[in-house]
């Protein structure tokens, strides 16, 4: 039976429940929470003798195999480093950190310690991701040369711009907050990493909302606000954060290490929520309708048409159950898995960082003018480390645009391995 601890244990901190009862083969016996009311909930859900704190170092000192870090974003850097120090596999929810840098830091200790490290990329267990990848790996369009991403973040104004989120010193933004997700998802799909961005956005919309909470000393926490009611059109939003200094509307392009391009459009005052990924390959396209809802499907054209015609193929997405449209179970499995035996995952350290590096750079670009920025690299010890396929996302020598030339080799150290 493995032994869970769980910092940060309200909000997105459910998901340890997944990994709470004898068919997991694991137990959550430790919170941390600041909040009070959290840590009287998962007393009654986790049991009389699960152990609660309001300070993670404490938690830590618990004889645990692993922990969930599900608090709020500025919160991952300092709290990963201490779990990975403390010899604990770790969950860490994406994003990894709010910088580069931090991600980095992340990313040594786990390489220095040889801790477990898994990042909560769940996107990647989404049928209708997995759905999409497989079409592609088996050549339904030939070889990925661009993808062009559009999320239509309805519910903009209710999650993001009340709390944390909303504030660049807890967030660094949205373009980075929210885009990690399909940023990674764009890497997995062209099999490449970013290596040049430029951004372009604003606050169109929330900053002209006067209907704000009054400042407060410190980051107000998302749990309590999103069990309201929603709010439409984003002119009604009450209890606004105090302070917004991140962008509602937001776009980034950029080119990959394999040469394949790509763009992102965020937007958080459209009625409708979901995701829309049109992937374009050298021999045919293909696109998602919904997010795993009913009626979720995938559209692939590979033959030659005139204007708007039928699709050569559908495929139906199953609609399985659990949070994130099944996502949330699967990940969790997987992560158990992961720390007992080691051996592939579909979640990845080394993407996990590219897909902040490429946020905060394209932030960077988006605040500066729109010049654009290169997304550094990372040592080749840690490709080699955490078992990417360094020489297959890289473009030939002469093109590339940075980074060490060498190749890695597949060598399976602390279980790493990338499917
Ligand atoms: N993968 C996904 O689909 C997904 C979905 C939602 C959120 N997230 C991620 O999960 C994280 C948490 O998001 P959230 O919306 O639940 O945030 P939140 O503001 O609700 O905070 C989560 C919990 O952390 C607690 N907390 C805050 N500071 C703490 C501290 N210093 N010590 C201990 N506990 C502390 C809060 O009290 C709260 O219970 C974020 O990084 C977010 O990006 C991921």
């Amino acid at each position: 039976m493995l032994n869970i601890g769980v910092i940060g244990s309200g909000g997105r901190g459910g998901l340890a429940r997944h990994a709470h009862g004898e068919d997991k083969g694991a137990r959550v016996v430790a919170c941390c929470d600041l909040s009070y009311g959290t840590l009287e909930k998962n007393r009654e859900f986790y049991g009389e003798d699960v152990f609660i704190t309001s300070h993670y170092q404490d938690l830590l000192e618990q004889p645990l195999d692993a922990v969930f870090i599900c608090t709020p974003d500025f919160l991952h850097e300092e709290m990963a480093v201490a779990t990975l120090e403390a010899g604990k596999a770790v969950y860490l929810e994406k994003p990894m950190a709010i910088t580069t840098a931090g991600c980095d830091r992340v990313l040594e200790a786990a390489y220095r310690t040889g801790s477990k490290l898994y990042v909560g990329h769940n996107m990647r267990h989404m049928p209708f991701v997995l759905k999409m990848r497989s079409l592609i790996e088996e050549g339904k369009i030939g070889e990925v040369k661009a993808v062009w991403c559009r999320h239509f973040v309805g519910h903009g104004g209710d999650y993001y711009f009340k709390d944390w989120h909303a504030e660049r010193r807890y967030s660094t933004g949205l373009l980075l907050q929210k885009g990690a997700h399909d940023i990674d998802i764009i890497h997995w799909l062209t099999g490449s990493y970013a290596s040049r961005v430029t951004g372009m956005g604003s606050l169109a919309v929330y900053g002209d909302n006067k209907n704000r909470i009054e400042a407060g000393t410190g980051p107000r926490t998302r749990g309590p606000i999103i069990d309201k009611e929603f709010y439409w059109p984003p002119s009604q939003q009450e209890d606004l954060n105090a302070h917004i200094d991140v962008e509602d509307i937001s776009h980034l392009t950029m080119q990959l290490q394999n040469g394949a391009f790509a763009t992102y459009q965020q937007c958080h005052f459209t009625p409708d929520y979901w995701r829309n990924y049109c992937v374009i390959g050298d021999e045919g396209r293909l696109e998602n309708f919904g997010n795993g809802e009913d009626g979720t499907c995938i559209k692939v054209w590979n033959t030659r048409k005139w204007g708007n015609d039928a699709p050569d193929e559908v495929h139906m997405v199953e609609r399985p159950k659990g949070g994130h449209g099944g996502a949330d179970p699967r990940i969790v499995a997987e992560f158990l898995r992961f720390v007992r035996e080691g051996g592939p995952t579909y979640t990845s350290p080394i993407a996990a960082r590219f897909s902040v590096a490429a946020g905060c750079a394209a932030t960077t670009s988006m605040r500066d003018g729109a010049m654009p920025q290169v997304v550094p690299d990372v040592p080749l010890e840690w490709w080699r480390y955490f078992n990417e396929d360094f020489q297959s996302r890289r473009l030939p020598v002469a093109n590339a645009v940075l980074g060490p030339r060498d190749t890695a080799t597949n060598s399976h150290s602390n279980g790493h391995l990338v499917r």
